[in-house]
């Protein structure tokens, strides 16, 4: 199977919320799962938009890459390359980010023991263009999950109206962020079920795209 003629959209790597000039808030998303969906879905012959977080990574051959930094500049750069047959959400987005970036850097105060931080929801980019007006074909989201990694992610292959979603186990090694080998547990609404893995992410990334590419047909 081809996905010569398809356009896929990936999204990858963390997202930093910034607190003032110098701190932010992030996480351990190194890039490297989404970045190997983009290059396999490339080397398949996609044309591939990779929205991409702060990361050290290279670009992947014959693909276009928009960095980011925030959950709302993900968004942005997310919507704004649509339309697309496939979109895949194998970014880390963070899901609250601060009320307001501080101008300076944030004090300590004699006698301040805590800080008390207020944080506000970021838009949910993978539910909201699974309700699109042009919904990509397939809506392909990633599930990071410490435990009841099944539950949860068909909880959120339902509640976000996916296709297809790809658990995988975060908080241990050789598996979720940072390593460079992954297993995923891919679950559909249709009832589909696959396990794939472990093995390296690169690997992984060309058994996704091959399910992603024989689903389209
Ligand atoms: O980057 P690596 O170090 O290689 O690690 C890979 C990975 C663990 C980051 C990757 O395999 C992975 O699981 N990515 C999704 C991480 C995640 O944020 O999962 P979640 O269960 O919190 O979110 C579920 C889905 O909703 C994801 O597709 C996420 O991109 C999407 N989401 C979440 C919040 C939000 N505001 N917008 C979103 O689109």
């Amino acid at each position: 199977m081809s996905l010569r003629g398809r356009r896929v959209i990936v999204s990858a790597g963390p997202t930093f919320e910034d607190l003032d000039p110098v701190r932010f808030i992030g996480n351990r998303s190194s890039g490297k799962m989404g970045f190997a969906v983009a290059d396999a879905a490339a080397r398949q012959g996609a044309e591939v938009v990779l929205v991409a977080g702060p990361v050290a990574l290279p670009t992947p051959a014959n693909v276009t890459r928009i960095d980011v930094r925030s959950a709302a500049q993900m968004h942005a750069a997310v919507l704004a390359a649509l339309p697309a047959d496939v979109y895949i959400g194998a970014a880390a987005v963070a899901d609250f980010t601060p009320r307001a970036v501080a101008p300076g850097k944030i004090k300590k105060q004699a006698g301040m023991d805590t800080l008390v931080l207020e944080l506000v929801r970021t838009p949910d980019i993978l539910a909201e263009v699974a309700v699109h007006p042009r919904r990509p074909r397939l809506v392909v989201g990633f599930a990071a999950e410490t435990d009841h990694v099944e539950q949860y992610a068909r909880g959120k292959l339902e509640k976000k109206q996916l296709d297809l979603i790809a658990a995988n186990r975060v908080g241990v090694a050789g598996s979720g962020f940072e390593s460079d080998e992954n297993a995923l547990a891919v679950y559909g609404r249709d009832g589909f079920e696959r396990a794939l893995g472990p093995a390296p992410k690169i690997q992984l990334a060309d058994n996704l795209l091959e399910l992603i590419s024989t689903r389209l047909g």
